[in-house]
């Protein structure tokens, strides 16, 4: 059954639900950004790889409610997208958590505190047990993110995701709901405006 996300927000920051009217600026970004975000993409190993996202079919997905496709906005604008997947319940009730945002906006801590929003959410008020997020070694930008919200380091995955055309070593963190009592958000220090 589809997980019905609600609109979380610290000050200007929101994560809220994916629309299909969002697929425009989304594919906009996307294509603006192509070196930016690229280097970190999964790509296809058995053939081409689309760089369009299809909010159409990520909203099927999301419906079986093993996908929480959101974006995140800053001052009412869209600047990225945070996507929680592989959701399972039962014995495991964990999911794993991807992200990016548009160049522009980096730097000034917004991705780090959505992460935290949705954690909070997903472990706090959905029901979750657990939330991984895996890194590439190489992205010391996105690393950043999990030791500022201080996940734990649970090992190497060798050769687990296809990358920008190769398979590619990720590091795993990861976050369970007794490590967290009061949360993640507490964590985050304030956005830096300009
Ligand atoms: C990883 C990513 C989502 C971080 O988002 P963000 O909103 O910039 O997060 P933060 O502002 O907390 O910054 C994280 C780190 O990025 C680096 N950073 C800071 N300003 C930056 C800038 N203007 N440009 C690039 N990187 C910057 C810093 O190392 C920062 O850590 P710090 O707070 O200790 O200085 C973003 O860099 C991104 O989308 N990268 C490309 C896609 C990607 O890597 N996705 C994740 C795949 S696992």
């Amino acid at each position: 059954m589809e997980i019905n996300l609600p609109v979380l927000n610290s000050g200007d920051i929101v994560v809220r639900k994916l629309h299909k009217r969002d697929a425009r600026i989304l594919n906009e970004e996307l294509a603006i950004g192509a070196n930016w975000l690229i280097p970190w993409e999964a790509t296809n190993p058995y053939g081409r790889t689309s760089r369009i996202i299809s909010t159409k079919l990520m909203l099927k997905t999301a419906r079986k409610g093993t996908l929480i496709p959101s974006v995140v906005t800053y001052q009412g604008q869209i600047v990225g997208q945070l996507n929680v997947s592989q959701i399972s319940w039962g014995s495991l009730s964990s999911c794993s958590i991807g992200y990016w945002i548009a160049e522009r906006f980096a730097g000034k801590g917004i991705m780090t505190t959505a992460v935290a929003l949705m954690i909070d959410y997903l472990l706090l008020d959905l029901g979750l047990h657990r939330a991984e997020i895996c890194i590439r070694p190489e992205n010391k930008k996105s690393l950043r993110i999990v030791e500022k919200l201080g996940l734990r380091f649970e090992g190497v995955r060798e050769r687990y995701i296809h990358i920008n055309g190769e398979w590619t070593n990720h590091n795993c963190f990861a976050v369970t709901k007794e490590e967290i009592p009061n949360g993640l958000l507490s964590k985050v220090r304030a956005p830096i405006q300009n």
